[in-house]
């Protein structure tokens, strides 16, 4: 596909040809779904059949909300889907959607009126600067940050995928998880891009205080 228009530059009209080109962006305007982001979440589902026996599911970094289009197709056992961002997502039908820093004590309140989730995904990204080692250390708070929030708001038994970047140590991340859960794994999808270092910690089975 040639790309014409002047007024782009020629880094901008290779990364739209490429965009535009995409099979996972041609498939998720063909299967209706809001991005590409789609088929990462349904290789994690599909691989460690995180939806059998959940009925509560929250989706946190939820914009434009194709995770949350994944649950409800996906999810025929779901009884409730609970989907969180900093931005504005347009709404999707039986999806409670909240604008809200997952981290904030409004978030906390919004919350505690649901109880506690059989799964939490969680596709978020830090503001990346570009500079490796401050990249690396904000990817690691929000991991921790990630982490810390699922022990509170899952139920035992739960699952939990996060995104991360593979750009430095996250062994003491693993350590915690495997603390809390029965199994704790990573997992890139196919349909997340080879020279992205985006990659999923997936965290299976959390423990009960008496496990
Ligand atoms: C890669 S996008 C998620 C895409 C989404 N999984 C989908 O399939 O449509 C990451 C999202 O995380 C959100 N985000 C970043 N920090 C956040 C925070 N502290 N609380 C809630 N959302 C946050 C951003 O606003 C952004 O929309």
């Amino acid at each position: 596909m040639k790309i014409k228009n002047k007024s782009f530059s020629d880094k901008s009209k290779k990364w739209l040809k490429r965009h535009l080109e995409d099979e996972y962006v041609i498939k998720s305007s063909k299967d209706n779904f809001r991005s590409r982001a789609a088929y990462k979440l349904i290789e994690i589902i599909e691989k460690y059949r995180l939806l059998d026996g959940s009925e509560k599911a929250l989706d946190i970094g939820s914009a434009p909300g194709s995770w949350s289009e994944v649950l409800k197709s996906r999810g025929k056992n779901l009884k409730k889907i609970v989907a969180l961002d900093l931005l504005d997502m347009n709404p999707i039908r039986n999806v409670d959607v909240y604008k809200v820093d997952f981290l904030s004590d409004k978030c906390s309140k919004i919350l505690a009126k649901y109880d506690k989730f059989d799964l939490i995904v969680s596709d978020i990204s830090p503001n990346l600067s570009g500079n490796r080692s401050s990249d690396f250390l904000l990817s690691l708070e929000l991991l921790e940050n990630v982490v810390d929030f699922a022990l509170k708001e899952l139920k035992p038994g739960g699952n939990m995928v996060s995104k991360y970047f593979r750009s430095g140590d996250i062994s003491e991340v693993i350590l915690t998880c495997k603390k809390h859960f029965k199994k704790v794994t990573t997992f890139k999808p196919k349909s997340s891009r080879k020279e992205s270092s985006e990659i999923y910690l997936v965290c299976l089975e959390k423990k009960s205080p008496i496990d």
